[in-house]
């Protein structure tokens, strides 16, 4: 009885939760919109495998400022600044592909498919290429009309557990959901620049590093008095770097996290249980990350006739 009802109120709650997102959106105005994003992706990932890590952080930046509105997607141009010129964004990739992407379906279907979704499905389709799970995901974003580097405020690698929730918690997260989503650090790159106040060769070696782990991280970043130039860039998870596994967890319990934020969620008493579980349990890490990536990819989301399709992820289209 007490489950029954839980079930009702869940489907009654459903449809407002995503108002005007569903699985399928495309399938009558542009039936072979996912096939073609999944081609793409497929022929891209074949010789570039970091696109996984690429569009992860990527899909991370757009969803969390402004909700998921392809904001990130829009180029500077001359008096009109925009989120990528953020601190956090300069290093961001893969933006080509997003256009080749969209150059196809504007071929196939002018002026219907979102670039917003076109992340969020280029996302999921590059995830279950690299070993990560496969999922239906609700389409039928539209795109935003700002892209303003000052709203960007993503959490820095440098904060504590409850620093990086506080954020999370503000877009309705779970602490559990933060630690399914930070599994994205399974793949992907850092940089020297951001790992260095943790090494010994800059100052004092951060006791929760692997002293292993730092001797190689000192190798490739160098040291206070001979830094590695070019800002060299080190794999976030130290075994299977380019898989979409639960090793980031198990590597993270042994010392061998590289951003202070990743150590931290294997240390940390409130996180500690969960990061546990995902490192004994692929299958229920990959569970919770797909939903976790569901909601993010639902947050603040425009619909029905607010924003626009751009014809170009680049440029609003009253620039054109
Ligand atoms: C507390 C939350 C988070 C913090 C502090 C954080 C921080 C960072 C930092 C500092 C980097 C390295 C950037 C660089 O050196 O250029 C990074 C990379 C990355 N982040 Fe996060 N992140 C967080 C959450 C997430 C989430 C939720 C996702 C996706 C669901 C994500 C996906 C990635 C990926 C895939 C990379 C590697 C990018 C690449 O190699 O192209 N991160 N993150
Ligand atoms: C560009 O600037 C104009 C006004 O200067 C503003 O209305 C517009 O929203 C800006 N574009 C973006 C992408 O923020
Ligand atoms: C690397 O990952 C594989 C697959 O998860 C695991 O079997 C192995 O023990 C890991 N090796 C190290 C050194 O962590
Ligand atoms: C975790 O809890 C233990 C006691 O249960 C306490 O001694 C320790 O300082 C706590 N650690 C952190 C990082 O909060």
């Amino acid at each position: 009885m007490k489950i029954y009802n839980i079930i009702l109120v869940f489907l009654f709650l459903l449809p407002i939760a995503f108002a005007h997102l569903r699985v399928g959106f495309y399938r009558r105005s542009c039936p072979s919109a996912e096939t073609i994003v999944r081609r793409a992706v497929h022929r891209r990932f074949k010789h570039h495998r970091f696109i996984t890590a690429n569009l992860l952080q990527m899909y991370f930046h757009d969803c969390f400022v402004r909700g998921c509105d392809g904001s990130i997607l829009i180029d500077p141009r001359v008096g009109n600044a925009s989120e990528k010129q953020a601190p956090p964004n300069v290093k961001l990739d893969s933006f080509e592909l997003i256009d080749d992407i969209k150059r196809a379906l504007e071929k196939a279907c002018p002026s219907t498919v979102s670039c917003a979704d076109i992340l969020i499905l280029a996302t999921r389709d590059a995830v279950a290429l690299a070993g990560g799970p496969r999922y239906s995901v609700p389409t039928g974003r539209r795109d935003g009309l700002v892209s303003n580097p000052k709203e960007v405020n993503v959490p820095k690698s440098s904060f504590s557990v409850s620093q990086a929730f506080e954020s999370f918690k503000a877009k309705g997260f779970s602490l559990k959901e933060m630690v399914a989503l930070l599994g994205a650090h399974t793949v992907g790159f850092t940089h020297c620049s951001l790992v260095r106040g943790r090494l010994s060769s800059f100052g004092r070696r951060d006791p929760t590093m692997d002293p292993a782990l730092d001797a190689k991280l000192v190798r490739t970043c160098g040291s206070a008095r001979r830094p590695a130039r070019n800002d060299p860039q080190i794999v976030l998870d130290q075994n299977t770097s380019f898989v979409f596994d639960n090793e980031y967890y198990r590597q993270i319990r042994k010392r061998r996290g590289v951003l202070h934020i990743d150590q931290q969620l294997a240390l940390d008493n409130s996180s500690r249980r969960i990061v546990a579980g995902f490192a004994a349990n692929g299958e229920s890490f990959k569970r919770n990350f797909a939903n976790a990536m569901i909601k993010l990819g639902s947050l603040e989301v425009l619909v029905g006739k607010s924003g626009e399709i751009r014809k170009n992820c680049r440029v609003l289209n009253h620039h054109h």
